[in-house]
């Protein structure tokens, strides 16, 4: 916003304030009350809200869960971000597929990973998805999906809030996706369910032909690291 404002002229940078101020309301946290959360048992309540609210979705949530591990943050900003990614994998994976949750540590940092093996995002949209208001699917479609149905989108807001989550808290935010080289283009459809897939023979050649993660990285502050082990479970 800071940027196009310089590129504009005056009568332009009222606007942008205007709309500056409307996404400052809906983003800052107000009330930020930071504590020590330990990671295990607020993913697992995370993969349980998503999967209650997935209804009759037929997705595979796996967790993996280095154990020990906690960050320091607000509780309910982190839960709207982890949700976020969480709603936005299961939202564009097909039936049949799986989606991963990781938990894990490395060079003093904290890492939380969403990972999918769904469509993934085109070239031309990685460059926008973090831009806000910004959605891969169209208006028509989109529009009569509910929450967590495959290739449901909303207001293209749950990355611009998670990024200006990440500036505010000082965590990164991170993806990497491959397209599915079936539909290349995003206007090509997936059927929404693996087994209906008319371009691969079983559920392995979906999983190794396209997919999103998407990683949160928070510096570490604790002491407990030299207790951490693995704990992996699928539900
Ligand atoms: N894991 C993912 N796989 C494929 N596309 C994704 C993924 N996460 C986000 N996107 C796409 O990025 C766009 C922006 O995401 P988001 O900010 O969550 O908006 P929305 O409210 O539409 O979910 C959406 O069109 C969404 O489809
Ligand atoms: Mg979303």
């Amino acid at each position: 916003m800071e940027e196009e404002k310089e590129a504009n002229p005056r009568h332009k940078t009222e606007l942008l304030d205007h709309i500056s101020q409307r996404i400052e309301s809906l983003y800052s946290n107000e009330e930020i009350h930071l504590e020590e959360i330990p990671l295990v048992e607020f993913l697992d309540t995370i993969c349980n809200e998503a999967i209650s609210s997935m209804g009759e979705r037929n997705l595979t949530i796996i967790r993996s869960f280095e154990r020990g591990l906690t960050i320091t943050m607000d509780r309910e900003a982190l839960r709207k971000v982890c949700l976020g990614l969480l709603k936005n994998a299961i939202e564009n994976t097909p039936d049949e597929g799986k989606v991963e949750v990781i938990s894990s540590s490395r060079d003093k940092a904290v890492l939380i990973d969403v990972r999918d093996y769904g469509v993934g995002i085109t070239e031309d949209n990685q460059k926008m998805i973090f831009g806000g208001f910004f959605h891969t699917q169209d208006n028509d479609f989109y529009s009569s999906k509910r929450p967590y149905e495959f290739n449901a989108g909303g207001s293209g807001s749950d990355l611009l809030r998670a990024k200006s989550f990440s500036e505010q808290y000082g965590f990164e935010i991170d993806f990497e996706s491959t397209r599915c080289p079936f539909i290349p283009h995003d206007t090509d459809r997936c059927s929404g369910r693996i087994s209906s897939c008319c371009f691969i023979a079983d559920k392995s050649q979906c999983f190794s032909s396209g997919g999103s993660t998407f990683s949160l990285t928070f510096p570490m502050k604790r002491s407990a690291y030299e207790t951490s082990d693995r704990q992996e479970q699928d539900s």
